[in-house]
């Protein structure tokens, strides 16, 4: 209740204190205005949550804000209550008809004005949330559309470039080729390489995701998975660490997509953390419903004007990302109706905490299991 900013407008300063007494005393941060044309400065800079605007001021009428307010497109939905002091049955029908959303007659009556202001920022806050689920929804169908686009069109690339990368592999083998030619075959034939890997990610996409429903115990998951890192972690100066609930509920899933989800996430650390670091992965039970997996790493972390595009196709900071993992990510787990939350702070790190729908059965991971695992793993320590 405390962030949602009331705007009340009135040139008598005696009523706008009133105001001010009222609606703070229920905890509402206001702002008291008093003339129109400050009235429409503020809240063009501001937008507020709710305007309580008097009907006849010096400089502007009430109902010219409104006009103002209600034409211009920029401007969200914002609720306006008229507060007037003529009790005209026309009157009151034609302010509601140009856009005033309800209306208080003075001198009013305290419980009145708080009841009108608690229904007035209910239907704003009913209003940001179908604004964020249409703009969610958008986004979602880009995506996909996207995704589909991206697709085909990866099907049409392999070709050529596997007759791109046959004949250069039969240049390179030849004996009269130049050295420094044969390494710039070498080079070409990486980055072919590399092409190839994208395309591979992306047709693993557009297959229709149909995963299977194992019930899988995230805990010897994550061992299995933390098993392919280890060389890089040794090669790059990073120690796991592993901290995994012993008493975890089993989740339902698809063994093989959730390996490569928190594949591309330790990846992600890994690369995040070129001069070494640390990466913790841990398990625990969110709530009873909810398993948590968390992965944190202590790397270079995310810009704030990153976050938001974590999870779309291609955003990628690298010189040779795909910018698909993440997506990918993503994509795995909303289909297991689960949920993913990044934490970062730049040059600090980064947490990622993958939530996923337990099912009813528990699992106990045998201590000894874990500990060896843990041992294994240069210098790892339980956090
Ligand atoms: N743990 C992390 N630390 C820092 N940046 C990260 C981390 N995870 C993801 N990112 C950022 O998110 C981007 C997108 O990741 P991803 O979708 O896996 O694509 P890619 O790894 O191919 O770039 C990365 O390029 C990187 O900038
Ligand atoms: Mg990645």
């Amino acid at each position: 209740m405390a962030d949602e900013k009331i705007y009340c407008v009135d040139d008598d300063e005696d009523i706008l204190k009133l105001y001010q007494v009222i609606l703070k005393q229920e905890g509402y941060a206001v702002t008291e205005i008093s003339s129109g044309e400050k009235a429409l400065e503020q809240i063009y800079q501001k937008n507020p949550d709710l305007i309580i605007l008097d009907e006849k001021m010096s400089d502007f009428s009430g109902m010219e804000i409104c006009a103002r307010v209600r034409d211009d497109k920029t401007l969200p939905y914002i609720p306006i209550i008229m507060v007037t002091g003529i009790n005209s049955r026309e009157g009151k029908i034609k302010s509601l008809e140009r856009g005033i959303d309800d209306y208080i007659l003075k001198p009013f009556d305290h419980e009145e004005l708080l009841a009108k202001v608690q229904v007035m920022l209910r239907i704003k806050r009913l209003y940001n949330d179908l604004l964020k689920t249409r703009q969610d929804l958008l986004k979602a169908e880009r995506m996909a559309a996207v995704g589909q686009l991206a697709a085909a069109m990866a099907h049409e690339i392999r070709n050529p470039l596997s007759i791109i990368s046959a004949s250069v592999q039969y240049i390179k083998n030849k004996k009269t080729i130049q050295d420094d030619h044969r390494e710039m075959m070498a080079t070409i034939l990486r980055k072919i390489s590399e092409i190839d890997g994208i395309i591979r990610e992306l047709l693993v996409m557009a297959r229709p995701i149909k995963l299977k429903s194992d019930i899988i115990d995230l805990n010897v998951c994550l061992q299995n998975v933390s098993g392919f890192i280890r060389e890089k972690c040794l090669a790059h100066g990073v120690n796991l660490h592993f901290k995994f609930e012993q008493d975890l509920a089993r989740v339902r899933g698809d063994e093989e997509h959730l390996q490569r989800t928190f594949l591309n996430v330790l990846l992600n650390a890994l690369d995040s953390m070129p001069g070494g670091g640390e990466l913790y992965i841990s398990t625990r039970q969110a709530d009873k419903d909810t398993v948590c997996v968390e992965i944190k790493d202590t790397g270079e972390g995310i810009g704030k004007e990153d976050i938001e595009h974590l999870f779309e196709p291609f955003f990628s900071r690298k010189i040779s990302g795909s910018g698909l993992g993440l997506f990918m990510v993503k994509m795995i787990i909303d289909e297991l109706k689960g949920d993913i939350k990044v934490d970062s702070t730049p040059h600090q790190g980064t947490t990622f905490n993958i939530f996923l729908p337990g099912s009813k059965d528990k699992i106990c991971l045998k201590p000894r299991e874990a500990i060896a695992d843990t041992k294994n793993i240069r210098k790892g320590s339980e956090r």
